[in-house]
């Protein structure tokens, strides 16, 4: 088992997260329950056998474990309020413990009503998706979508702990574990060459679930020290951003006029109209861009979109990134595989070409 300490000077909490196989069962060991004067189980729909593993290690009757659907549409105000009351009818005190168990959007919902309930009831996470193991249920950002933009709303609150299970990727359908997998690469391509090598070595889904550990476990590593050296964002976290200005464009423009993309899937077209954007500004060489190329499509993960989504559209959502300071957006790019820049202003010029090098069928450049 890995135990990883994330600390935080901010608010000083160390949050610990432990990486492993059949973790859940180890629960009552892993989080002192006597601690608490009760638990409430707040579960998504996809992680229904995770959630009856937590539930019989813990001993939580029923009735104080509430379904989400899962997914981004959950996280709006109305579901905010459910969680609120759910909470109210459970009498949940500051002594009280909210369990999540589900993907990401789970964690973000119910961290959010969890941080803000009372002023701050404790949660844990139990990740049951890869996307949320390596991602959103690390750092303590949390919140809800609003006016159509990602996560307008939210906080920055720590979990007193995560609990990552891999054995609750069993049951996760391929596509899930594809987007998971692409904020792997990414956390090898900002900061961790080797790392990048090893994951992009074969295809994702033919690790195995030992191979896994370590893999989750690398990763976690990586976004624990940005987390604790930058934990509101202000510098060194907007690393984690690579991919995600072009590629949360995509994925809204997928979410409104279909057809259906995963996060991950968007991510990694993003991080290679990103990867593209570096090299056109001369950060980043054409070596580097083409084996990111090759890289994200060994990994199993897409560079270029199925369907062409016109570059205006594109624009205007990029334009609309929560990331923009003053009306300008600030990019994250790569100086090379495993070291990222932020806060970097391109020329229109580069942007259009970007999304150019993105359009199915592209070439890359030589
Ligand atoms: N998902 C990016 C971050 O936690 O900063």
């Amino acid at each position: 088992m890995y135990t990883l300490d994330v600390n935080v000077a901010r608010t000083e909490s160390h949050s610990p997260l432990w990486v492993d196989r059949g973790l859940i069962e180890k629960l009552p060991e892993l989080i002192s329950p006597s601690k608490y004067s009760s638990f409430v189980v707040v579960a998504d729909a996809g992680a229904s056998k995770a959630k009856d593993r937590v539930c019989a290690a813990l001993s939580v009757p029923p009735t104080r474990v509430l379904s989400l659907t899962g997914g981004e549409s959950q996280k709006n105000v109305n579901e905010l309020i459910h969680l609120w009351e759910f909470f109210a009818e459970q009498k949940l005190d500051r002594k009280s413990l909210v369990i999540t168990v589900g993907g990401g959007a789970t964690s973000d919902l119910v961290g959010f009503a969890a941080g803000t309930y009372m002023r701050g009831v404790a949660f844990l996470h139990v990740p049951s998706t890869l996307l949320a193991q390596v991602d959103a249920s690390i750092g303590g950002k949390a919140g809800i979508n609003f006016h159509g933009i990602k996560n307008l709303i939210g906080s920055i609150a720590q979990p007193v702990g995560v609990v990552i299970d891999i054995d609750a990727l069993e049951t996760l359908p391929e596509r899930e574990i594809r987007s998971g997998f692409a904020e792997v690469v990414k956390h090898g391509l900002i900061s961790d060459r080797a790392y990048f090598d090893k994951v992009t070595a074969r295809d994702c889904m033919r690790w195995t679930p030992d191979e896994m550990v370590e893999i989750v476990h690398r990763s976690c590593e990586i976004k624990k020290a940005i987390v604790e050296c930058d934990e509101t964002e202000q510098g060194p976290r907007k690393a984690l951003n690579f991919g995600h200005s072009i590629g949360h464009a995509i994925e809204s423009f997928a979410l409104a006029h279909g057809p259906a993309l995963t996060h991950g899937e968007a991510i990694s077209i993003g991080m290679y109209g990103e990867a593209y954007i570096s090299y056109r500004v001369g950060k980043l060489s054409l070596a580097d861009l083409t084996t990111i190329d090759t890289g994200l499509t060994a990994a199993g993960l897409p560079t270029r979109l199925l369907k062409s989504i016109p570059a205006g559209e594109l624009r205007a959502l990029i334009s609309k990134d929560k990331k923009n300071v003053g009306g300008q957006v600030k990019w994250t790019l790569l100086e090379r595989i495993g070291s990222a820049v932020f806060d970097v202003v391109i020329s229109e010029d580069v942007i259009g070409e970007s999304l150019a090098a993105i359009q199915p069928g592209a070439t890359h450049p030589c």
